[in-house]
């Protein structure tokens, strides 16, 4: 008994790895789970990463699509390990410096761009970034956007062109058929002279019927005097009318900036929000000109532009280096007696940039689309319905209104045209 006990027992030998593997597989199993776990798919976390995906890379990244950085979706299989995006993120800069090989293949496919390092992120902060990347990868590619409200509404000015355009068609064809008219005229009066040539007439008569219209009878007669006189007059008073009614108005003022910057790239092509920039939209009375330290979140990399070259950018990096301001020229610019305020409009209003400034995005340098006068702003609050959607400010408004009107709300039924309202 007891020999074949020490005897090596040959079935233990082959028994060992067998328990020990699902062992192994169950850590290795362990360590994969656990590494999956780790990007949560709690909305909590997905919404806080949406923030601050946002408000920190949005400007470079997008989910789907390459902008300045790569399209993110599927980073977490691609990139080296989830470490290795927290410390990329941190500090990207390290992570290349560092030799590491595929941080210096993208750096390298990227143009040498650097990404801004963000050291007060914290892990958790990453992760919940990654969640959200996750969340919205598994979405799929958005479709293509629906054309925005704003964009929907014609751009005001656009009632003026139309205007005129009818006006000249018109007027072409009461030309033509004045015309129409003179060559009717002409047969009738042949005509006639023919009736009246078979009739007996006197010498003195035949004269009357026969005497030549020659150009300079017609230029002494009365009646054409009176019509190049009454003509030049209507003109004149038109020139007049014309020229009053647009003292003061700007639009389509598009003046030279000091730096060629473009909104046609920045905000067109890179799809840079325009919050981003004109930070002051949601909170303030002004939209606000970015100060050259936001450009530089970009143009600290970004030294060569395709378009201009070294040029233009060099003189943000003078202005920025030098500490001197950008003196970037006003386009927009209601005079004093008025009062204007983005938040109003942007924040509590809904009303899209696009609405009331054009589709900038395609400008290459900025023109003031509207006409900015009393009128236009008026015209929009007695359009437009009051944006009461969860504003429990507005809850009791809409229930007295509703007694009173069927219609919805409208920007002037809240006292928007009240002369106090815009004028102090
Ligand atoms: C100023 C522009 C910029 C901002 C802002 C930015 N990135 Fe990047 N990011 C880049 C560029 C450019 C690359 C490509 C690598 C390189 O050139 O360094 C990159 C690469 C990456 C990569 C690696 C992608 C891959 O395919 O492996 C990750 C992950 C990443 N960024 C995450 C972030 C996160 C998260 C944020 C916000 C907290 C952010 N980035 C903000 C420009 C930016
Ligand atoms: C990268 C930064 C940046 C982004 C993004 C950006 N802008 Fe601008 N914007 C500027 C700068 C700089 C100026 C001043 C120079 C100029 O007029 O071109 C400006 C000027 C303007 C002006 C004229 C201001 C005036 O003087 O009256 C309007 C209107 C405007 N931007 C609207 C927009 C809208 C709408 C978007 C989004 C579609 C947008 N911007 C996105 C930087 C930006
Ligand atoms: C979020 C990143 C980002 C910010 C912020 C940014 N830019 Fe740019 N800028 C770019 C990119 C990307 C290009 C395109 C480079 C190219 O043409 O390939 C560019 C190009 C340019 C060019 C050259 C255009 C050409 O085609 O030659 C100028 C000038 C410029 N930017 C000025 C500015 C100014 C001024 C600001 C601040 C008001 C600013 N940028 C802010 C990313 C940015
Ligand atoms: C309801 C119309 C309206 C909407 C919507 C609107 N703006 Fe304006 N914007 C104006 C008017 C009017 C001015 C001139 C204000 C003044 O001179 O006091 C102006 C001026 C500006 C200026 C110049 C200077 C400044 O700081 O005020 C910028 C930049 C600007 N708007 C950007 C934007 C952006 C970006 C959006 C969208 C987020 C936007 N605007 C939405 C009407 C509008
Ligand atoms: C494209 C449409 C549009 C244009 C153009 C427009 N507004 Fe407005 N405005 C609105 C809307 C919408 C609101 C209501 C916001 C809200 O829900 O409270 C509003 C509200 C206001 C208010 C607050 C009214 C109140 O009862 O509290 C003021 C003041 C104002 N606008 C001034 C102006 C001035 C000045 C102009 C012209 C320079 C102008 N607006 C042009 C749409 C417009
Ligand atoms: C929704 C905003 C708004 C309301 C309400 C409003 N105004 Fe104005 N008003 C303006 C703006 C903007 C201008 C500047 C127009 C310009 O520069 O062409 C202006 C200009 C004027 C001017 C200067 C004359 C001119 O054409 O330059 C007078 C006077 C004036 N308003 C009187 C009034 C009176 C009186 C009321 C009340 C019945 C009133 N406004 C209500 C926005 C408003």
């Amino acid at each position: 008994m007891d020999k074949t006990d020490t005897k090596p027992n040959m079935t233990d030998l082959f028994t060992l790895p067998a328990r020990t593997l699902p062992l192994v597989l169950f850590f290795f199993a362990a360590a994969l789970v656990s590494n999956a776990q780790e990007i949560s798919s709690e909305p909590a976390a997905i919404s806080a990463g949406q923030t601050l995906f946002d408000n920190n890379c949005k400007a470079c990244h997008r989910v789907h699509q390459k902008l300045i950085g790569p399209a993110l979706a599927g980073v977490t299989e691609r990139a080296p390990s989830i470490d290795w995006i927290k410390s990329f993120v941190k500090n990207s800069a390290a992570v290349i410096a560092s030799g590491d090989e595929y941080a210096v293949a993208l750096y390298n496919e990227y143009n040498k761009t650097q990404m801004t390092s963000f050291s007060t992120l914290k892990d958790e902060d990453i992760m919940n970034i990654l969640a959200y990347i996750q969340a919205e990868a598994a979405k799929g590619p958005e479709v293509a956007a629906a054309p925005q409200d704003g964009t929907a509404i014609p751009p005001s000015g656009e009632a003026e062109g139309v205007s005129s355009r009818y006006l000249n068609i018109v007027l072409v064809g009461m030309i033509i058929i004045l015309l129409l008219l003179l060559v009717i005229l002409a047969f009738l009066i042949a005509a006639v002279k023919r009736f009246l040539d078979q009739k007996d007439l006197t010498a003195e008569e035949k004269e009357v019927i026969h005497s030549p219209i020659t150009p300079s009878t017609i230029a002494r007669s009365q009646g054409f005097i009176f019509i190049v006189v009454f003509v030049a007059a209507a003109l004149g008073f038109k020139a007049v009318i014309n020229g009053l009614y647009s003292i003061g108005i700007q639009q389509g003022y598009a003046p030279k900036q000091p730096i060629a910057f473009s909104h046609k790239i920045h905000a067109g092509q890179y799809q840079i929000d325009c919050k981003y920039c004109h930070t002051g939209v949601l909170t303030g009375k002004n939209a606000n000109i970015p100060s050259p330290n936001i450009c530089m979140n970009c143009h600290n990399q970004i030294k060569q532009g395709t378009t201009t070259g070294e040029g233009e950018i060099a003189r943000l990096v003078k202005a920025y280096e030098t500490n001197t301001p950008i003196e970037w020229v006003r386009v927009h610019n209601l005079p004093d007696l008025a009062y204007f305020n983005h938040a109003q409009h942007v924040n509590v209003g809904g009303v899209e940039c696009q609405t009331c400034h054009g589709p900038v995005e395609t400008m290459d340098v900025v023109r003031q689309q509207s006409l900015l006068t009393m009128g236009w702003c008026i015209d929009c609050h007695r359009k437009t319905d009051l944006n009461t959607r969860g504003n429990a400010y507005y809850d009791n408004l809409v229930e007295i209104h509703s007694k009173s009107s069927a219609e919805a709300m409208k920007v002037e039924d809240n006292g928007g045209l009240e002369c106090a309202k815009c004028h102090y």
